[in-house]
């Protein structure tokens, strides 16, 4: 088997919130004089035995009352750096919740120049590219969300597309079409997350409403065939997070993973880790996982990787480069 952490990839759906590892929750906590819910990291950690969506996401926003400066979010965001660039991640389109902090009193210059700070050392210090991606919370009003792209436009150079996260169940992108027309009037690119908990209805609305260019997670599209079939033809890439799926339950076991019939369907499936201090892994420990559970072959795990610099928001002169570099990796491989 190729060492999947051997594997140039690129990285397109991962929550910088979701990357704070316990023991930096806490090291956060004790420096911003911040209480925390749980005695201890084993307490905490004890705590991740996730239900479904919700059930995660609230603990990942009650972790996120220890994130109070722009020195955390550089040191959360060059922590993840470091850790994709030992999982053999070369570019990483990272997603951020502004909304989760402007309702905590944070500035969105505070968490953007925090993000920033660390991104703009990416290359030199980890040989990685970067983008940012600003998501929506979904269970939030639309309003909130036009207001909170208002706050965003002055960053728009630093800021390549919006997406949109949290609750899916009851919170459709239609919700969000008016948002979404005024964000790519100013020239973000779209994507949503659609599919996860929600109905495959969700992703045809975020393909014909929201206009995105990726699809984050998808994964419920394999119950309509009219679907499955548009989305081979189109190409619209789909970011699937197995460990994601299995800790909350979107499957019951990792060998139930749609990711091989999807593959198996002519979709361009990418392998992530959405929330990795959550879940259990980081990419690379996602695509072995899968390697594992579903029988796939070392010629599936260069196509995932080819796969997610084709779905990626680089140029194409970028994404040939990097996919030489797998090519490289290929030829020079026992
Ligand atoms: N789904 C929806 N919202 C999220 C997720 C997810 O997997 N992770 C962080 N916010
Ligand atoms: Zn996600």
């Amino acid at each position: 088997m190729i060492d999947p952490r051997a594997l140039p990839k690129a990285e397109l759906h991962v929550h910088i919130e979701g990357t704070f590892e316990p023991a930096q929750i806490f090291e956060f906590a004790k420096r911003n004089s911040v209480t925390l819910s749980y005695p201890n990291v084993a307490a905490l950690e004890d705590a991740y035995k996730f239900t479904d969506l919700q059930s995660f996401l609230n603990l990942y926003y009650a972790a996120m009352a220890a994130i109070r400066t722009e020195r955390d979010f550089e040191d959360l965001t060059t922590a993840y750096l470091r850790r994709a660039q030992a999982q053999g991640v070369r570019h990483a389109e990272i997603f951020f919740d502004p909304q989760a902090h402007l309702e905590r009193g944070l500035s969105f210059e505070t968490v953007i120049d925090g993000l920033w700070s660390a991104l703009q050392r990416s290359e030199s210090d980890f040989g990685m590219t970067t983008a940012l991606i600003m998501c929506f919370l979904r269970d939030q009003p639309e309003a909130s969300a036009m207001e909170t792209l208002e706050l965003a436009l002055p960053y728009r150079d630093k800021i390549i597309g919006v997406g949109l996260d949290s609750v899916e169940l009851g919170n459709p992108p239609s919700k969000f079409q008016a948002v979404f027309d005024r964000a790519r009037a100013n020239g973000f690119l779209t994507v949503a997350h659609a599919g996860e908990e929600g109905p495959p209805e969700y992703v045809w609305e975020a393909l014909n409403l929201l206009k995105v260019s990726r699809v984050d997670h998808g994964v419920r599209s394999m119950e309509d065939p009219t679907l499955v079939a548009h989305l081979a033809e189109t190409q619209i890439p789909l970011t699937v997070c197995p460990l994601s799926n299995v800790r909350l339950r979107v499957v019951d076991r990792m060998q139930d993973h749609p990711l091989k019939r999807m593959l198996d369907a002519g979709l361009r499936a990418t392998v992530n880790s959405d929330d990795p201090a959550y879940f259990g892994g980081y990419v690379a420990d996602n695509y072995r996982a899968v390697f594992d559970a579903l029988g796939l072959t070392d010629a599936d795990l260069v196509r995932l990787a080819r796969n997610s610099f084709e779905s990626s928001f680089i140029d194409d002169e970028r994404k040939q480069r990097y996919i030489g570099e797998i090519d490289g990796l290929v030829a020079t491989a026992p």
